[in-house]
């Protein structure tokens, strides 16, 4: 156990340096999107994070670089600003790396203390504040993907893992009925080895019929929606997302770039033709997914539907994961930073649902209709960090659920939620339409 965590943490630090490497030093103080701290800021606030929750929080250590442990402790919810400017004098970068290695050594030599500590009933502390460490850490360094996407490619390092990327092999798409009945949402506590205060308690709800489609929304059916007019045409969009489009300009995907009558494709290292691309899925906002759903004559899935498609099967039994039971793996989906890329949808069949729903996990994170919010019987239980989840139940962010390129296995578990505004149109969240039965 003690062993396992030291190695879960050198692996998550590996990947952490791995994603700050591909920067050139200078550009660590750009900032690639408006709404969030420059790239230096996450430099220390991912050891910061663990000092304060592991360190200082569970062993009470005391400080030994008091001003970053709070200059570094929180990130910005880019709630009510359209921009943030930073008017932070950042430390020096050597500084930072100085104290993010100080805190790695003091983590390692946390273990076995945090080990021996009596469990005093707070589920979060012992051996699972470790947990919180890591899965804190493996969700930004997605987050910095989408950071590092917005990025000149003038200053970015391709990475020596990046594989070549996949144009064939999609799935096509098909209507798939499935069956309405009980679904199970969230985890029972004292089954599931680690969960955030949200995937908690287990919450029994029924579905009804629906029709769902097999693949996820890719790049040749929404330049279909562009060329019929979809961002011309308010009767498809919300009122609050129709302002939000005019108001921001936007009439196109954030990955997609005008060129010459035609479009261009922007991924991490390269930009690419999109009808190279046209069978990748699509990203967006959720209010430009619910928009397609809308001219399409359906809708996105509930959580609940997402669940009933992904992890139950026709004859009445649930699964760990859309695939069966087994482990996460590269070939039931492209997650795990295996191709810091998308790849065409469905192609990954082995990653199928019983009812024969493709991709549900993996190739980006899926948009649901639900808006984010506690199960009946929630706490806020983490008592280092009681804001994680109840700072985002105002009724504007949505539900994804499934996983993207840039998520780590480990992240891969039928409970786990994310969720992010309506009009955040960075993050690798695709879609597919649902239509009621
Ligand atoms: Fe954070």
């Amino acid at each position: 156990m003690i062993e396992s965590i030291r190695d879960r943490l050198h692996a998550c630090w590996v990947r952490s340096d791995e994603i700050f490497g591909l920067l050139e030093a200078e550009a660590l103080l750009d900032q690639p999107i408006g709404l969030r701290h420059p790239l230096i800021f996450y430099l220390g606030h991912l050891p910061a994070f663990s000092w304060n929750q592991v360190c200082r929080g569970v062993l009470g250590k005391p400080s030994f670089r008091p001003e970053f442990d709070s200059l570094f402790e929180r990130g910005i919810d880019p709630m009510g600003v359209d921009s943030y400017r930073s008017s932070t004098p950042w430390p020096p970068i050597d500084e930072i790396i100085d104290y993010r290695d100080r805190v790695r050594r003091a983590l390692l030599a946390a273990v076995e203390a945090v080990a021996e500590r009596r469990n005093d009933g707070a589920p979060a502390e012992n051996g699972r504040i470790f947990e919180v460490a890591i899965e804190h850490e493996l969700m930004h360094q997605e987050t910095l993907q989408y950071l590092l996407l917005q990025m000149p490619l003038s200053k970015k390092r391709r990475p020596r893992s990046l594989a070549p990327y996949r144009f064939e092999g999609a799935a096509e798409n098909a209507v798939v009925e499935v069956g309405g009945g009980p679904v199970t949402l969230g985890a029972d506590f004292e089954k599931l080895h680690f969960g955030w205060d949200n995937e908690f308690p287990e919450l029994v709800t029924e579905v009804n019929d629906f029709a769902i489609d097999r693949t996820p929304v890719r790049h040749a059916e929404y330049l279909e929606f562009i060329e019929d007019g979809g961002y011309e045409r308010p009767e498809l969009w919300r009122t609050d997302d129709w302002e939000w489009r005019q108001r921001i300009g936007l009439d196109h995907p954030l990955s997609w770039i005008r060129d010459n009558g035609g479009w261009t494709y922007q991924s991490m290292f390269d930009r690419l033709p999109l009808d190279r691309v046209s069978d990748w899925p699509v990203y967006t906002s959720h209010a430009e997914a619910e928009a397609f759903c809308r001219w399409r004559g359906g809708r996105l899935a509930t959580e609940a539907e997402f669940h009933r498609a992904a992890y139950t099967t026709p004859d009445g039994g649930t699964r760990e994961f859309p695939w069966g039971n087994d482990p996460p793996a590269g070939r039931h989906g492209n997650f795990g930073f295996r191709h810091w890329a998308p790849t065409p949808v469905g192609s990954f069949t082995d990653g199928d649902s019983a009812w024969g729903v493709a991709e549900l996990v993996g190739n980006g994170w899926e948009w649901t209709g639900t808006v984010f919010g506690p199960y009946p019987g929630f706490a806020a239980h983490i008592a280092s960090y009681p804001g994680y989840s109840a700072d985002f139940f105002d009724g504007l962010h949505q539900v994804m659920l499934g996983a993207s390129w840039a998520t780590p296995a480990q992240l891969v578990r039928r409970s786990f939620r994310n969720w992010f505004q309506r009009h955040y149109p960075y993050q690798f969240a695709k879609f597919r339409c649902v239509q009621d039965s």
